[in-house]
């Protein structure tokens, strides 16, 4: 009778851990690839990895996130399309880097649109700057928030002090039209090229010139190799995070609702690292005594105002006069 009993129970325990073991691989955690080309300590960088513990806190093993920085899983040229592809479920490419889904993005490029990050944050938040959210749809990308870099400066290497200064230099660009109108404008020549190549172009002397903010200038030592940062904040280079519809939408309900929560709560959290790496990479950049960074006056500003702001009218029926007037809007407090 003992025996049978030990017999029973051996069983008994046999069959709850076949079972137990069963249930482990039917929920197999839902792995959420996040890639970026920046490097972690970067506003998106910081927001990525902060996204990925949250989840991890709240969610357990039901998803992981796997950050993937520095270009090393896919660059901006490529992301969106693996990401249709489903092989990568989560991106944050820079606003500028959309115009083969959507018209309505280049609007963040205009030159001189908004005056700062407050600016953005009110144009971003209203009605119209969420409903660009859902503006690649169709096109199977569904945008999940805004999260901020900053306002963008020159970098050359000569002084640009006034836009002739620009003349017949070639400057890196991201892929967007607007950018290339806007260094048209200044009679320079832009050049689209991924991010992960803009040191060494910059290195070896294959451009004169980039724009961007001051955490990616300090974080991919672009001021080692430029002597001179003109602090124009003539552009904005925020991101949107993005999934493909077909992922988001065939999450549980239950757990988008979670992930959705820990993005925004990621998102808020890599807006207000932005703002002090805005001010903290440039002091660090300024210290380093390798990039002059160089102040304009306000009559200086003017005449950069003067010369860029034109391309406003040259995507005005692209991107929709009404939404640019609502974007501009939004520098009233
Ligand atoms: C760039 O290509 O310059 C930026 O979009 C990089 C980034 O993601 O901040």
């Amino acid at each position: 009778m003992k025996q049978t009993l030990a017999a029973l129970s051996l069983a008994a325990v046999t069959a709850a851990s076949t079972f137990a073991s069963g249930l482990a691989q039917a929920a197999e955690p839902i792995v959420i690839k996040f890639s970026h080309v920046v490097a972690e300590n970067t506003p998106k960088g910081r927001m990525a990895n902060h996204f990925k513990e949250l989840v991890a806190e709240r969610l357990g093993d039901r998803v992981v996130v796997e950050v993937y920085p520095n270009s090393q899983l896919f660059g901006d040229d490529k992301v969106l399309e693996a990401m249709q592809l489903g092989d990568v479920q989560l991106a944050a490419p820079a606003l500028s880097k959309f115009s083969r889904y959507t018209d309505q993005l280049a609007l963040f490029d205009l030159p001189f649109l908004f005056e700062d990050l407050d600016a953005v944050d009110r144009f971003q938040q209203s009605e119209a700057g969420q409903a660009l959210l859902g503006s690649m749809e169709k096109r199977g990308l569904i945008g999940l928030g805004y999260l901020h870099n900053g306002m963008k400066q020159l970098s050359a290497s000569q002084p640009l002090r006034v836009p002739d200064d620009a003349k017949g230099l070639k400057f890196r660009i991201m892929a967007s039209e607007v950018l290339e109108a806007q260094f048209h404008a200044l009679d320079a020549a832009p050049l689209k090229k991924p991010f992960s190549e803009v040191f060494t172009l910059l290195q070896t002397k294959a451009i004169d010139g980039q724009e961007n903010t001051w955490s990616n200038i300090y974080s991919k030592k672009f001021f080692e190799v430029q002597p001179y940062i003109t602090e124009s904040n003539h552009g904005l280079l925020d991101y949107m995070v993005v999934s493909s519809t077909e992922f988001w939408n065939g999450l549980p309900e239950d757990v988008r609702t979670e992930l959705k929560a820990a993005l925004e709560e990621s998102l808020a959290y890599g807006n207000q690292i932005a703002r002090e790496k805005a001010e903290e990479d440039r002091k660090k950049i300024a210290e380093s005594g390798r990039s002059e960074i160089i102040v304009l006056s306000p009559e200086q500003r003017a005449q950069w105002v003067q010369v860029m702001k034109p391309v406003w009218k040259e995507f005005e029926e692209e991107i929709g006069a009404e939404l640019i007037d609502a974007a501009y809007a939004a520098n009233q407090p």
